[in-house]
């Protein structure tokens, strides 16, 4: 899929630098406390995400280690659920723990469901977070203090389950006991204890040699990070030899267990898309092996400092055949907020045209934030323009930095009239010292009409407003296909509270399927999801985007938790639009002036696969 990346933090005025400082010095920590424990994120068994550190408006969590199948986790679930109906309501969450390699995510709702489970189950199958926690076996229960972040208490739930015995009652309530110290601010009179459990199979007991630099981690890192930590890319420093890398050691164990790096923000069990695959599990664990075994070099030539790195290019699909520019440089002020800019040029090409490509170039890249380019078709070509709701009538393309330049699918195009006006809505994030842009748009030509014709549609939500404070905003739109189309690209977009989006198709057979989740919303890495399969949609299904927004504290991006959010332009408000490209046959210009009146024909009103649910 094509990554994209943001990086310039959503409020204009908050520059790179200052972004790249805060994240840094936010993680640098004073002593680490005994029991301490570091962030980590993992997707529960319903794909939805949990990451520790967000969870700052509850007192402490409950962690307990789980497996399928085991009967000591499974007959200390009612007791557990005793706790969580007891303790939930005083701001302790209950979650539990995977690390089974034999587990998947299937057979674990499966599970839940037998069982009644209603707490997440967080999947470990890298069993990197098992390992940080030092877990071994199911049972036992770690309770999480979320203002320190260390562990307050970890062991048995209670004294009632042996391996061949049980007692009706239990004498001692551990778990109990110390969560109404903890909650009264007392010291926990037994911060352990003993607890059975089924004993999870860890990979840590065969991995008897730490990789090496050479021989394991140089290979990953060039797959998967070199592309853009690499000179004149977009990753803040380039891995380009061994020392490098060492030296960024802890801050990427930092980004493996957050699982920020590589940014990859969709859930990598649901769809198939095409661009840069994710970092597996075994990979993130040979990383994470490697920084705890204190970055042993190997043998042998650095295979990061031999190669070269991959050439930014300034037209990655080659030489344009017309390159378009902003009609005048624009001056961009070293601080403050800036209003989106728009900037109108005639398209210079005299004859209509088809396109394969239509890419932006940043003049500037330092201050462009994002770019959208919208197109005006000449009078007599209205009832073709491509038209939307949501402010993005007459999109054509768009640059968001960190894009990759991609043509349109196979057989696709764009079409682009002679006598159309071409718009650029330019939005600027100040650096600290004034800057100069003037961006450009590389149109690459057909040589004939395509079969198909590549559109633009938005589902869309509008009316929002989400209360100060609000966890957990839910949005939802769709429309329903009147006409059979062939879907190519997702994209979702949503500002800074967004917190997860979801598209799902329900076809008129009422069978239903999810093509795209986003657990964990990032603002900075909006992305083209590219379908591996272009996916026919029959006339009659319904395309369904469903999110939710994150307006409290716990949200790290949020500018202001205070803030009443309603829909707009600015990234301080907040939008939630389910993109989506779609191949359609070219649609026919409605030429007679007779045919152009509203409602006189059908072919002058919109074509049915035009026009999505007005909210
Ligand atoms: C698509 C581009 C891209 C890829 C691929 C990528 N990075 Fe990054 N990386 C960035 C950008 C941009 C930043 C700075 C801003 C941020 O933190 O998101 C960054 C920051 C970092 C940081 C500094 C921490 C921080 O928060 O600023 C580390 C460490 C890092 N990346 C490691 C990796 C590793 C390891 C990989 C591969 C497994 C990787 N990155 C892949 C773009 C990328």
């Amino acid at each position: 899929m094509t990554r994209v990346r943001l990086f310039q933090v959503a409020i204009a005025g908050f520059s790179l630098t200052t972004f790249l400082l805060s994240a840094l010095v936010g993680s640098a920590k004073p002593e680490k406390a005994e029991n301490a424990v570091d962030n980590f994120h993992l997707l529960d068994h319903r794909g939805a995400s949990r990451e520790l550190y967000r969870q700052k408006h509850s007192k402490a969590i409950v962690l307990f280690v789980t497996g399928n199948g085991c009967p000591i986790a499974r007959q200390t679930l009612p007791a557990l659920l005793e706790l969580e109906k007891e303790f939930g309501p005083k701001g302790v969450q209950f979650w539990m723990l995977n690390a089974n390699p034999q587990d998947d995510r299937a057979s674990i709702r499966k599970e839940a469901e037998e069982f009644g489970i209603t707490a997440p189950i967080l999947l470990d199958k890298g069993q990197w977070v098992s390992e940080m926690l030092g877990v071994q076996r199911t049972g036992e229960a770690l309770l999480i203090d979320t203002t320190h972040w260390t562990i307050a208490y970890r062991g048995a739930v209670d004294d009632r389950l042996g391996y061949a015995t049980q007692k009706t009652e239990p004498t001692r309530r551990f778990l109990a006991e110390a969560l109404g110290s903890f909650l009264e601010g007392k010291t926990i009179a037994s911060p352990r204890s003993e607890f059975k459990g089924c004993k999870i199979t860890l990979k840590s007991e065969t991995d008897h040699t730490p990789p090496t630099y050479t021989q394991h981690v140089a290979p990953i890192l060039a797959q998967h990070c070199v592309r853009c930590h690499s000179p004149g890319n977009i990753g803040p420093f380039a891995m380009s030899h061994y020392e490098k890398v060492k030296g960024w050691a802890s801050m990427t164990r930092e980004v493996l267990l957050e699982q920020r790096m590589p940014p990859a923000p969709n859930d990598p069990e649901i769809g198939v898309f095409g661009g840069h695959p994710p970092l597996s599990e075994t990979e993130t664990r040979i990383l994470l092996r490697w920084i705890a075994a204190k970055t042993p070099r190997g043998e042998g030539e650095d295979p990061l400092a031999t190669t070269a790195p991959p050439k930014p290019e300034p037209w990655p699909l080659g030489k344009p055949d017309v390159i378009v520019a902003m009609p005048q440089e624009f001056a961009i002020p070293a601080t403050g907020v800036v209003p989106y800019q728009y900037f109108e040029v005639e398209n210079p090409i005299q004859e209509d045209v088809w396109l394969r490509a239509a890419v932006v170039k940043a003049g500037n890249p330092k201050v462009l934030h994002h770019a959208l380019i919208f197109v005006k078709y000449p009078e007599h070509l209205k009832s073709i323009e491509p038209r939307q709701n949501a402010g993005t009538a007459g999109f054509f393309t768009a640059f968001v930095p960190g894009a990759e330049s991609i043509p349109f699918p196979e057989g696709s195009g764009k079409f682009l009239p002679k006598g159309t006006k071409i718009i650029f809505q330019m939005h600027y994030s100040p650096t600290g010292k004034p800057e100069l842009d003037r961006s450009e748009i590389g149109l690459y030509r057909l040589p004939a009409k395509p079969q198909w014709e590549l559109r633009t549609r938005a589902i869309t939500q509008t009316e929002l407003l989400i209360t100060p404070g609000q966890r957990d905003y839910k949005a939802k739109a769709s429309y329903k296909f009147r006409k059979e189309a062939v879907l190519h690209h997702l994209s979702p977009h949503m500002h800074v509270r967004g917190a997860s989006f979801k598209y799902d198709l329900v076809r008129p057979d009422g069978t239903s399927q999810t093509l795209l989740s986003v657990p964990r919303w990032d603002f900075n890495w909006q992305t083209l999801y590219r379908l591996k399969q272009p996916l026919t949609i029959a006339a009659g299904s319904e395309l369904i985007c469903s999110g939710t927004f994150d307006n409290s504290a716990s949200n790290p991006s949020n500018p202001n938790p205070k803030a009443w959010v309603a829909f707009g332009e600015q990234t301080t408000d907040e939008m939630f639009i389910g993109y989506y490209d779609i191949a359609v046959p070219p649609l026919e210009p409605v030429t007679t002036p007779k045919a152009v009146k509203p409602t006189k024909t059908a072919a002058a009103t919109p074509p049915a696969s035009e026009s999505s649910t007005r909210r």
